[in-house]
């Protein structure tokens, strides 16, 4: 079953006249791991931004369609942003910012939305030695961004560069911890990653974009058959190094 459908999605900004997509068509399957993969500028966010709904700037032709399969109901989308310090309230405390969807969400009481947020830090050992989110480093502020997106469970997990401001021992540990989350929750997921590794450690399916003639279309999705579990200390192994390979003869242009 899919989750998400585009069909047709011919988009352009406010102020521009070309049209960055033409003719999108995509399904996301449900409970599985999606990425999106292409060069700077080639429109990873803004596809990311029309499937989230968060179309300001953005004109869709009336032709474009996208579907939720939620039944029938508007799936809660938890969306962590490339630019994620733009998205924390630094002048509250770490818990609250955690609890922000629980509120927003409404059917919990302080007691239940204080031990779901606890249980969350546990379970990705989040411990940093202060509670004022303007202290943080950059790292800890962008894992409060991604640890915020699973206060509630979301129908559909979008991660714009959800890694980058971590450095390689924790980001290995963080990738593992999140990788089998999502797993063990089933929690339909879309990443963007500028690393490929990574990219093909995470992915059930890799969308492949390309910018030409100044349109942006879908060059290839690719289904990445290795089992689950996955951990990233098989990151580098001959499996995912094979397809890293064969991706970068065939998708890498420059
Ligand atoms: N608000 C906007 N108004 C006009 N053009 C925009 C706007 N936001 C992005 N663009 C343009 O749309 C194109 C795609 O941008 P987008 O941010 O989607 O790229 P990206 O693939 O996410 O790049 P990166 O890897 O650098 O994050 C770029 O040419 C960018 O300049
Ligand atoms: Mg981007």
């Amino acid at each position: 079953m899919n989750a998400v459908e585009l069909k047709n999605i011919r988009a352009r900004f406010s102020l521009r006249k070309t049209y960055l997509f033409n003719d999108i068509n995509l399904e996301i399957p449900s409970e599985k791991i999606t990425s999106i993969y292409g060069p700077n500028a080639v429109g990873k966010t803004t596809l990311l931004r029309i499937i989230a709904n968060i179309t300001r700037n953005i004109k869709l032709d009336k032709s474009s369609f996208i579907s939720y399969n939620h039944n029938g109901t508007k799936p809660y989308i938890a969306f962590a942003p490339q630019d994620y310090l733009a998205s924390l309230l630094p002048w509250y405390g770490i818990d609250y910012n955690l609890s922000l969807p629980l509120k927003v969400k409404g059917n919990h009481s302080d007691d239940e939305a204080k031990d779901i947020v606890i249980k969350l830090k546990n379970y990705f050992n989040y411990k940093p030695d202060t509670d004022k989110v303007y202290e943080l480093s950059g790292g800890q502020k962008q894992m409060l961004v991604l640890l915020r997106c699973l206060v509630v469970k979301p129908d559909l997990l979008i991660l714009d560069e959800p890694f980058s401001a971590l450095d390689i021992y924790k980001g290995y540990k963080l990738r593992d911890a999140f990788l089998k989350y999502l797993e063990d929750n089933k929690i339909t997921t879309l990443i963007v990653s500028h690393n490929l590794e990574e990219t093909v450690y995470f992915s059930d399916n890799i969308v492949f974009l390309k910018h030409d003639n100044g349109t942006t279309f879908i060059e290839s999705v690719e289904n990445i058959d290795i089992p689950h579990p996955r951990t990233s200390i098989n990151m580098y192994n001959a499996l995912i190094l094979e397809y890293v390979k064969q991706f970068k003869e065939k998708y890498i242009h420059d």
